[in-house]
This record gives C-alpha cells, sequence and structure tokens, in this order.
C-alpha cells in the first residue's frame, strides 16, 4: 500500500507547513496530500480550514484576506502558511502530490482552472504526479471540463459509481469509517484506485490493506 503524507507531518510539526512538508519527505516518503483555498486577492494558499482561527489564532477567513497578511500569521512554531506553489517546490519533482480543493463550505470561483495552471507550469511530469480531489463534486467536474487527462480523486462520503464515471475519476477517496469491502470490490471492477483517510493507528492500517486499500493517509509518516 502506498502510504500518503497526509497534510505533511502534522504529527511532527504544524500542519501543511513548509517544515511539516520537508519532515514528512526527510523520512522517506513519495505521496503528500494537501488542502487549498483562494486568498482575497487569488492566490493558492495551503492551508485545512476556511478560518485561519485554529491554526493561527487570527479570527478571519482566508477569502478576506490578502496573502501578505495570511504570510504574518503564526501557523505555530514559527511557521507561515505556504502557497501552493512553494510547497510543490520543496516536494519537487521525484513526488506524488494530491491536492485537495477546499470548496466544501466556502465557494472560490476559478481556483479550479488557477490550480491547473499552476501545476502545469511547476511540474513537468504533472500529469503522472498531480491528483486533484474535492468534496465538492461540482468543483471535480469544473476540474475535468478543463482538463481530460488529469487524475482525480472523488473524495465523498458515500460512493456514487455514476460520479466517478462522469468524473473519469482515478481513485476513490474515503474514510476508513465509511469503506467497505462491497464498496472496494465496486471500485475496482470500475478501474478505480482506493485512497483511505486518516490513518494513525497500526491497526487500522491493517484492517485496510486487508480490504484490499491502495493506499492510506497518515499524519504520521513513520506509521510502518
Ligand atoms: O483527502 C483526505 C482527507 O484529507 C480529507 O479530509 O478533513 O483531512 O481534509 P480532511
Ligand atoms: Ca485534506
Amino acid at each position: 500500500m502506498k502510504i500518503i503524507a497526509h497534510r505533511g507531518a502534522p504529527l511532527l510539526a504544524p500542519e501543511n507547513t513548509l517544515k511539516s512538508f520537508r519532515l514528512a519527505k526527510e523520512s522517506g516518503l513519495v505521496y503528500f496530500e494537501l488542502d487549498v483555498h483562494l486568498s482575497k486577492d487569488g492566490q493558492l494558499v495551503v492551508t485545512h480550514d476556511e478560518s485561519l482561527k485554529r491554526v493561527t489564532g487570527r479570527d478571519a477567513f482566508v477569502k478576506d484576506l490578502d496573502y501578505k497578511e495570511i504570510f504574518s500569521l503564526d501557523a505555530g512554531e514559527g511557521e507561515k502558511i505556504p502557497l501552493l506553489a512553494e510547497v510543490m517546490k520543496v516536494l519537487g519533482e521525484d513526488t506524488v502530490l494530491n491536492i485537495e480543493i477546499k470548496t466544501d463550505i466556502t465557494a472560490y470561483p476559478g481556483i479550479e482552472e488557477k490550480v491547473l495552471s499552476s501545476v502545469k507550469t511547476l511540474w513537468v511530469d504533472w500529469s503522472e504526479r498531480v491528483i486533484i480531489s474535492s468534496f465538492n463534486f461540482n468543483t471535480l467536474i469544473n476540474v475535468r471540463a478543463l482538463d481530460e487527462t488529469v487524475k482525480i480523486g472523488l473524495l465523498t462520503r458515500e460512493f456514487n459509481a455514476e460520479q466517478a464515471e462522469r468524473l473519469k475519476a482515478f481513485s476513490l477517496n474515503m474514510s476508513y469509517k465509511r469503506i467497505t469491502k462491497d464498496i472496494v470490490n465496486k471500485a475496482k471492477e470500475m478501474g478505480l484506485e482506493v485512497w483511505i483517510y486518516t490513518i494513525n493507528n497500526r491497526e487500522i492500517f491493517a484492517q485496510m490493506k486487508e480490504l484490499g486499500a491502495d493506499a492510506v493517509f497518515t499524519d504520521n509518516p513513520y506509521l510502518v
């Protein structure tokens, strides 16, 4: 099974920061995951929540601040909230990156185009090395409309085969709490990889292996 460094190495350094990604890469992992939002001035900002409160203490939304102001905040241990381009530079082109577009609550018009154009500019081998996912099905439809070849991870709480077909999805991304053997079998029949989040426990890791998962997301790059 592939091991995906979820938000970098958040058990070792503040989540979704350059330090977190550096430490995850130092562990030898090749697969990484991060979350992106758009700042007020249209920059692709790597952080998990719509609000900056939990990570930085600042009670404001990413969408309402220019990146300069977001950059001035402390994301923990003196780390900054980075831009997608910076994280991709730190990871380098010998890695594989799952970019989760966080449009679950906030609409970020044009974010799909920005993500695609960014990865195409930054990584020569982007079509093999980038997987775009989102809980928002319409976001994924927009991604597919913009590019016929990009790998799409259908990130969902309920597996819907029709959605996977429409997207020509590469993978089904689901929680270990919701995945079942039936879903794994159905997804594999359709040629989808099965990627499971977020596993920080060896027992659940073993269960997912038994179920036939292709990859697991973890906060602990040294899980296995
Ligand atoms: O992509 C898998 C996982 O990251 C989705 O949940 O809340 O950690 O972004 P969350
Ligand atoms: Ca995520």
